[in-house]
């Protein structure tokens, strides 16, 4: 390949991604623009739960401002279409070229439409790695995981962490390459039994949240519990670290529960308040105590900003966990409907 006069070593191509959706045990709640997080937070990759991202790409010599179309699981979304504006106004600085350049970006995930699940980390992840590999293919500069990682960042906080797999974090830490603007990974520091936790997603409600998380972390500005939360959201991230590496499921339970009841008490003690829980998820949480007294297998449950319930529980316990969940669980749900998802090993390229 041979540099051009303009600099560009290919003026056109096809990229594509896909990139999981990730759920927090450590929640993100709280930022300064544009993503810094106020406190850290600590995820694990889904397998299933993933957005599929394909660009083709163009250089246009009479070209100098942005210039894209957008097709979302085959259809013109204009909502996103201004999000996509902001977001690479964003991130113009490592990507000098996108002026330059026609953009046809086709999106799809696989987990259903307005299943709830929140498609702004896999989206964003999967951007973020479409981007960097066009990068690498027109200046012939790759552009490392961390760099991706901020990328991503710039467009949802939560997606820092979606362009890796397994467990990782992200924002400032005890761990000494800790950091607020790319999430690391933890793979090497976890026991077996949480490199194959299972995730089952109940699907208590798949309308539109009324509140943005956007909205939630804004509210977090001027929030009373700020302080205490900032030092509980590390206290809990230092002790996740321990407990990913020494296989304790008991204190994992505690604490994963406890984080998510925190974050939704957080909204419920916002001004103004607000809850995005409903009754069935509140039953589901019963019922999830009580098999677990009853039973003595470890199973829990987290939460994100919405009222589906995460139920979290390890590979060695599936068949008891997914029996208990079809029986007692999904009638619960909206149309009965759930996702059974695990950990998953991060983004793939698809050639
Ligand atoms: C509750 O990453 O969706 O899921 O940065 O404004 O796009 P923005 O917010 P977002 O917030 C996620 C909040 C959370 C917790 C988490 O994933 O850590």
């Amino acid at each position: 390949m041979k540099n051009t006069a303009l600099g560009y070593i290919n003026k056109q191509g096809q990229v594509s991604f896909t990139s999981p959706s990730n759920i927090a045990i450590v929640k993100y709640w709280g930022k300064t623009e544009v993503q810094i997080p106020v406190n850290p937070s600590v995820s694990f990759s889904l397998k299933h739960s993933i957005t599929e991202t394909q660009i083709a790409y163009r250089y246009n010599p009479e070209q100098s401002s942005l210039n894209f179309e957008l097709l979302f699981e085959g259809k013109e979304n204009k909502r996103f279409e201004n999000k996509l504006v902001t977001f690479f106004n964003r991130i113009h600085e490592t990507f000098p070229w996108l002026v330059k350049f026609h953009l046809n970006i086709t999106s799809k995930n696989t987990f259903p439409h307005s299943s709830g699940i929140a498609s702004s980390a896999s989206s964003y992840g999967a951007l973020a790695l479409c981007l960097g590999k066009i990068h690498s293919q027109i200046t012939g500069t790759t552009l490392s995981i961390e760099t991706i990682s901020y990328i991503a960042r710039l467009g949802s906080g939560s997606a820092s962490r979606s362009v890796l797999g397994g467990w990782n974090t992200w924002g400032k830490s005890k761990l000494t390459n800790s950091n607020n603007t790319y999430a690391i990974n933890l793979d090497k520091q976890i026991h077996a039994s949480f490199k194959n936790i299972q995730d089952t997603i109940l699907i208590v409600s798949g309308d539109e949240k009324p509140i943005s998380s956007t909205h939630g972390h804004k509210l977090m500005e001027n929030h009373p519990y700020k302080t205490g939360r900032i030092a509980q959201a590390n206290d809990n991230t230092n002790n996740l670290f321990e407990i990913l590496k020494s296989g304790n499921w008991d204190k994992f339970i505690s604490l994963a529960e406890s984080e998510a009841l925190s974050l939704h008490g957080l909204m419920m003690s916002s001004s103004p308040s607000y809850t995005l829980l409903s009754p069935s998820s509140l039953h589901i949480i019963q019922l999830i105590w009580a098999f677990r007294e009853k039973n003595d297998i470890p199973v829990c449950f987290t939460i994100d900003a919405g009222p589906n319930i995460h139920v979290l529980y390890p590979a060695a316990n599936k068949i008891q966990v997914r029996e208990f969940i079809l029986s007692n669980l999904i009638q619960h749900c909206a149309q009965h409907k759930y996702i059974n998802d695990e950990l998953g090993n991060g983004p793939i390229e698809i050639i």
